[in-house]
């Protein structure tokens, strides 16, 4: 019984940490207009966590889709305009960590577009990978 009890408060521990590693893109907002050509930021944010995590990289791409349906990012990530380290910092002010990343949306694209990232991290005591992909769809001008 004792037992069960502690391996249920480990599991939503557990189950709790994977959903609060989940991070989130801030920045720019679902249905943004952004010019092609010019520079902008894409702004990750990573929730306070209980579990302690390690962070491998993140790569942000961005996929032309002016017809509607865009592929899922874990297919596609168009062009790739970062991929590197991420390290979200407390700042000041701001509810979560989080890192801007300054890219460029290429000169080329018009019409609705999918930026998509991709995140690799490793997590729980034996640090297993994990890796997590999110969208939001902007309109280039
Ligand atoms: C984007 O631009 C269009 C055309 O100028 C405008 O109607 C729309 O409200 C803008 N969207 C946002 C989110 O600012
Ligand atoms: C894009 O993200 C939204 C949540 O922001 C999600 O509902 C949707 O399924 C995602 N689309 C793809 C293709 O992964
Ligand atoms: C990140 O970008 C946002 C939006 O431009 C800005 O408000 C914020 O100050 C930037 N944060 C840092 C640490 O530069």
């Amino acid at each position: 019984m004792f037992t069960s009890i502690i391996s249920f408060l480990l599991f939503c521990i557990f189950a709790t940490g994977t959903f609060a590693q989940s991070i989130s893109i801030a920045l720019p907002q679902e249905g943004a207009n952004v010019t092609a050509g010019s520079d902008i930021i894409i702004q990750l944010d990573k929730p306070m966590s209980l579990t302690g995590s390690e962070e491998v990289a993140v790569v942000i791409g961005i996929e032309s889709c002016p017809s509607g349906a865009c592929a899922p990012p874990s297919e596609e990530l168009g062009d790739i305009l970062y991929n590197g380290p991420y390290n979200p910092q407390v700042v000041e002010g701001a509810w979560n960590p989080y890192e801007n990343f300054t890219v460029q949306i290429p000169s080329t694209l018009s019409g609705k577009a999918q930026i998509g990232v991709a995140h690799l991290y490793l997590l729980g005591a034996g640090l297993g990978p994990i890796l997590q992909t999110l969208n939001t769809t902007v309109n280039v001008v």
